[in-house]
């Protein structure tokens, strides 16, 4: 039998269904609530508010567990390749080598740009940040590619889903490149995924960019823990514009916008720039440790800590912080900001602010030491969180489609001036 929630307002009880997820999630289903009650409920920044059902991915913020489609983020970014996990993603399962096969192939075929995007690039200042510029070229794919159905109105959402997955890490490698003042390079279907993007960002006319294992392997698990995350900030932009019936191009646009912001995938770059001044500043952790927590009066937060939902550890933090110990390793760099990082993490973990209310490291607070360690400059960190994200805003913006959910309009509780006579001009 459906359980049931019992409400008492205004001297009169109403029951309202509740339902259970797979994972046991709960939630009370107050789609009647208005009409029963006359009452809207009111949530800011949607702490307590489920938006959909979805079959994508499931995060325990309690227990710091991550899981797309049912499986482990974990064995994900130990066993699985970036375009096996956005296949996933999309569609539902693991591929088969066959639909792997098939999946990468289009995509490798599909990663040059209609040139005449070049001249919309051009127009852009050297110095515009380059998550600017990807959420505007990427909304300028819908000019481009409006055959979003077919003649006979066939869908033709596969193919621009192969577009954006392949085009998008072209695109975002022109910004970088035109800000070192070098040529564009434009893709080569003799890579595959993650070497092409590397060779299209540090290749050179005068020499041959060298694709380096520990490199690409550090990227495959990065861009796998960044792919997606349930109804994050970006990913509910993508829903909701995609939910007016607007292209997947203007809506995968609209959630690049929404990343850019410092509280959400933008905290990467601010997590890098902050330890540079801790650096610069003497390498004092306690100094900021206690400055965060008088965030009130300082302003100052400790980027890349805190999470809405993680109220344990990211289990996307724990992993790439070992991958940071790793590639540094390898690659035989000793960077002093790790160190520090390492000690923000031991001070803060230990300090009672930070542990009353659960903020640990979230997957922005070490990510930014290996796109670094890679040769990533800084201003292209949230591009890179970007390129991960695009597969789960795709499979989310392609899953409310297919659900036929409606068109995302909350309500409000107004709190402005009652009904007033206008005083004209001459009067006032
Ligand atoms: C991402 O939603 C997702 O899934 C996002 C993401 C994804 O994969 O899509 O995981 C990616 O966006 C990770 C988060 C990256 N952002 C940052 O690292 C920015 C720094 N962190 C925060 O600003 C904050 O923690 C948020 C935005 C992440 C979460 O904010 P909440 O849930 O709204 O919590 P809050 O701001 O209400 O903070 C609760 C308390 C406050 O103190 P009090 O009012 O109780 O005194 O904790 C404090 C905050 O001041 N606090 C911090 C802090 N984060 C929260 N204090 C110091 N430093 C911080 N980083």
């Amino acid at each position: 039998m459906a359980n049931t929630a019992e409400l008492t307002v205004d001297g009169k009880s109403y029951s309202f269904p509740t339902l259970e997820g797979t994972e046991h999630e709960k939630a009370f289903d107050i789609s009647n609530l208005r009409d029963q009650t006359g009452y809207v409920t009111l949530d800011r920044g949607y702490k307590n508010t489920g938006a959909t059902k979805s079959a994508i991915t499931f995060l325990d913020g309690e227990q710091g567990i991550l899981q797309y489609r049912g499986y482990a983020i974990e064995d994900l970014a130990a066993k699985a390749s970036f375009l096996e996990v956005a296949y996933l993603l999309i569609y539902g399962e693991l591929p088969t080598k066959d639909q792997y096969a098939q999946f990468e192939n289009s995509i490798r075929r599909h990663t040059l740009v209609n040139e005449d995007m070049r001249k919309i690039f051009d127009g852009f200042p050297v110095k515009a940040h380059p998550m600017g510029v990807l959420a505007s070229l990427v909304s300028a794919m819908s000019a481009f590619y409006s055959d979003l159905e077919g003649s006979s109105g066939e869908d033709k959402t596969d193919l621009h889903i192969i577009r954006l997955l392949a085009k998008l890490p072209t695109i975002a490698t022109w910004s970088y490149k035109r800000s070192q003042g070098h040529p564009i390079n434009y893709p080569k279907n003799s890579l595959d995924y993650i070497p092409n993007f590397l060779n299209m960002m540090f290749s050179l006319p005068v020499e041959d960019y060298k694709i380096d294992p520990v490199v690409v392997e550090a990227l495959n698990v990065l861009l796998i823990l960044h792919a997606d995350h349930e109804q994050n900030c970006s990913t509910s932009t993508v829903r909701l514009v995609g939910s007016s019936q607007a292209n997947i191009y203007s809506s995968i646009s609209a959630g690049i916008s929404a990343l850019w912001g410092p509280l959400h995938g933008g905290a990467n770059q601010e997590v890098i720039e902050m330890l540079e001044n801790i650096k610069a500043d003497g390498g004092d952790v306690a100094k900021y440790v206690d400055m965060a927590k008088n965030a009130k009066t300082t302003g100052f937060r400790l980027f890349g800590f805190g999470h809405r939902v993680y109220k344990n550890f990211d289990p996307r933090a724990k992993i790439i912080k070992k991958a940071a110990d790793d590639v540094l390793t390898k690659l035989g760099i000793n960077d002093p900001v790790l160190e520090i990082a390492k000690g923000l993490e031991e001070a803060a973990l230990h300090d009672e602010y930070f542990v009353s209310r659960k903020l640990y490291p979230n997957v922005d607070f070490y990510s930014g030491i290996i796109y670094r360690a890679l040769g990533i400059p800084t201003n292209m960190f949230t591009v890179m969180f970007a390129i991960g994200r695009l597969p789960g805003w795709i499979a989310q913006w392609k899953e409310m489609r297919e659900q036929k959910e409606p068109i995302g309009r909350p309500r409000q509780i107004y709190t402005g001036p009652t009904l007033r006579e206008f005083v004209s001009l001459e009067n006032r």
